[in-house]
């Protein structure tokens, strides 16, 4: 029996084609929510627009700190694989969640496998870099999105048996999606935006938001590119985002366009028809870099070094000549790139890859 375990945004839509897949062949499987995100633009909107069933167990450890967080989730997971005794725990990126929900499952001699191994951005401040790392020193299948990903662990030690290389869920989720997103989506008309006329922005990052100065400079380089190009911004605001811009009373600057978290299908529609997209995320990284829109990242190390590579992404600061500098630099290339994250078949070689052991 397999046990996925998510509870964030990026892990309900990247687990979406492994669920979907185990549901079709009638696998003996169940989910587990961790309930790290639990508002309803950052949860339960994805359960609907990418029609999964709802998980059987939602732990609701909801927000709080590092330690409070992962500890309900340890409590909460070693519960139910107590209870339901999986034989595999599947655990996607490098949240909390994936840390608390792997952990217990090494703790109790469950074989674990981690879905998007192996990135690395070299910057333990990030707190994602420690759940990654931790994750994959635990697990027993690697199921790494690209063989430079296959570099970073064995550079570690971990041994090439146990490494996977099978593209990353997101090609799989973009493309089952892609098609739906136009025939539903009607976000461009509801903000009146033009086809390839606009940016998109996204932050969310702790090193970016949680330091006042950087949000502020931020919120300023975005009114400056505003005033450069005399486009809209359009800046769907996650909430760790919407409460640090009230905490240090700053405001969105005239000219951007904020708008509440998006589903999946509108933001798809957003990403593939941006001028360029801003952002701190890392699944946007990705989704551009396969939606062949320009990138401008706005940190200092990428996990995704793929997307530098093959020139859809660039990374930059954050004050707002840099922006500028980057965002000028990305319209001035093509977009003729080749997607590095696979063929959109990743869901299946996991599954598979399970099964032959
Ligand atoms: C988490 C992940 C991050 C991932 C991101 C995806 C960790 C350490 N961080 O960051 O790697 O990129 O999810 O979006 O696991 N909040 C709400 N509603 C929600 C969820 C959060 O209002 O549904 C607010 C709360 O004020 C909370 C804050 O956002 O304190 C941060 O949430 P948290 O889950 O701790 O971290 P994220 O920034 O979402
Ligand atoms: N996303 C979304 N609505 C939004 C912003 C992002 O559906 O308003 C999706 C986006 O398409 C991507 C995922 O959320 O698949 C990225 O999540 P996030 O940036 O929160 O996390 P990260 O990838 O950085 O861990």
């Amino acid at each position: 029996m397999i046990a996925v375990v998510l509870g964030t945004r990026p892990e309900i839509i990247k687990m979406s084609p492994i669920i979907r897949l185990l549901r079709e062949r009638q696998e003996d499987y169940f989910v587990v929510h961790s309930g790290q995100h639990y508002s309803y633009d950052m949860d339960k909107i994805f359960f609907e627009e990418l029609e999964l069933p709802l998980p059987e167990f939602n732990l609701d450890v909801g927000s709080g700190t590092h330690g409070e967080q992962t500890a309900k989730i340890l409590t909460g997971t070693e519960r139910v694989f107590e209870q339901e005794k999986p034989g595999v725990v599947l655990v996607q990126g490098d949240t909390n969640t994936v840390l608390a929900g792997a952990l217990t499952a090494a703790k109790l001699h469950i074989d674990i496998g981690h879905v998007e191994a192996g990135l690395r951005s070299y910057d333990r401040r990030m707190p994602e870099e420690i759940n990654r790392v931790l994750t994959d020193h635990v697990s027993k299948y690697l199921f790494v999105p690209t063989p430079e990903a296959k570099n970073n662990v064995l550079l570690e030690g971990i041994s090439t048996d146990k490494i996977h290389i099978t593209g990353n869920t997101i090609v799989d989720s973009v493309q089952h999606n892609l098609k739906i997103a136009e025939d539903k989506s009607g976000i461009l008309d509801d903000y009146c935006l033009k086809r390839g006329e606009y940016f998109l922005v996204t932050a969310h990052r702790q090193e970016n938001v949680d330091d006042k100065f950087r949000l502020r400079d931020l919120l300023k380089a975005l009114e400056a590119l505003h005033e450069e190009y005399s486009l809209p911004v359009v800046f769907p605001i996650h909430p760790r985002t919407r409460k640090r811009i009230s905490e240090c009373q700053l405001e969105v600057p005239r000219g951007i366009t904020a708008i509440q978290p998006t589903g999946f299908l509108e933001f798809l529609i957003l990403e593939a028809n941006a001028r360029l997209v801003l952002t701190d995320s890392g699944g946007v990284q990705e989704e551009t870099c396969i939606l062949r829109v320009p990138c401008v990242t706005l940190r200092e190390h990428t996990e995704r070094p793929e997307t530098i590579e093959v020139g859809s992404n660039t990374l930059t600061g954050i004050t707002p000549e840099e922006i500028l500098l980057a965002v000028g630099t990305m319209l001035g290339r093509g977009t003729n790139w080749t997607n590095p994250f696979g063929d959109g078949r990743a869901a299946q070689k996991i599954i598979d890859s399970i099964h032959n052991g």
